[in-house]
């Protein structure tokens, strides 16, 4: 008989046997797949925390750990003893890490450096300035980009969140990873999924970016399967102004408000210098932090959008190859 590690991850793999199993219709499948993913799922972040001695150049194992923490999880924590000096040499180790494991389409953002890299930090004045993310301010459980969703093959699928400095005090991040969700909703009510996974089911309405660009209406599902892989995909914000909802969709909306508010769901986490996580675009808020402004320097987070999922496009062993 197979280790139970084999076993299970190659039940919790989407594409193991089927397709569609985030699709509603392929109960057993389905079934087979969620308990796998219930029982293997950690209660608490350090079961998902990987050393990495060189951000730049993880090893083989370093590499293995990440990418097991992702398959079981969507996400890894991950800790670079290597501090580095400078700015630079930090955010070019940043691009190499995101790229090690197939990240490879960083969004193209006007508030995004040459190198693809979006530094959050209190932005006191500028063009970023009153906007939530480059504030103190706390941030609700969203995914990232769900304003900018243009299809299945082209939305955020991964983010990564580098820490270079934190806050003295706050500025935690909450994690759920977006499959729990799935399965809270469906085992609550299966109609929920199907109306979160609907083509209209969650609008952004037409309004100006952080970059000052002029941003369209945005209309997509919540629920993204991935034509390709199989993979579940999600568009989400918490966020109650200027979201439109629709008919059907707004029972479902308040069920996952609702389970979102469970603390028990969540992995909490304070970032310290040289932390990040690495994930596949998982649910994640932001409690608010202290400004630091008398400090020289308060919480700097370097941040990664791509459109590439964790390890589809690095070489890695699938789950379904009986990695
Ligand atoms: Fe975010």
């Amino acid at each position: 008989m197979a280790p139970v590690n084999e076993l299970l991850t190659a039940q919790m793999s989407p594409l193991a046997g089927a397709a569609t199993i985030f699709s509603l219709g392929n109960e057993h499948a389905y079934r087979r797949w969620r308990d796998a993913k219930l029982a293997a799922y950690p209660r608490a972040p350090n079961a998902l925390t990987v050393e990495v001695e060189d951000l730049a150049a993880p090893t083989r194992a370093e590499t293995r750990a990440v990418l097991a923490a992702c398959r079981r999880a969507n996400l890894c924590l991950y800790r670079a003893r290597a501090h580095r000096g400078d700015a630079r040499a930090t955010r070019r180790a940043l691009g190499a890490f995101a790229r090690h494991f197939g990240l490879t389409r960083f969004e193209a953002q006007r508030s995004a450096a040459a190198d693809g890299i979006v530094a959050l930090e209190i932005a006191a004045q500028g063009g970023r300035h009153g906007y939530i993310p480059y504030t103190n301010r706390p941030i609700g459980w969203h995914t990232d980009g769900y304003y900018n969703y243009a299809g299945p093959r082209q939305m955020i699928r991964a983010m990564l969140l580098h820490c270079v400095r934190s806050a003295s005090l706050g500025g935690d991040n909450g994690l759920i990873d977006h499959e729990i969700a799935y399965i809270r909703l469906r085992d609550e009510n299966p109609d929920y999924v199907a109306a979160l996974m609907h083509p209209q089911a969650m609008s952004v309405p037409a309004s100006e970016a952080a970059d000052g660009k002029p941003r369209a209406e945005n209309t997509g599902p919540v629920f993204v399967v991935d034509p390709d892989t199989g993979a579940l995909g999600m568009r989400y914000t918490a966020r109650k102004r200027n979201i439109g909802w629709h008919a059907d969709a707004v029972a479902a909306a308040a069920a996952l408000e609702r389970l979102l508010a469970d603390e028990a769901l969540a992995l909490r986490v304070k970032l310290a210098p040289g932390d990040g996580v690495i994930c596949n675009n998982v649910l994640h808020d932001r409690i608010g932090f202290e400004a630091d402004s008398d400090r020289g320097g308060g919480r700097l987070i370097y941040r990664v959008r791509s459109y590439d999922r964790v390890g589809d496009a690095c070489g890695a062993p699938r789950a379904d190859e009986g990695a």
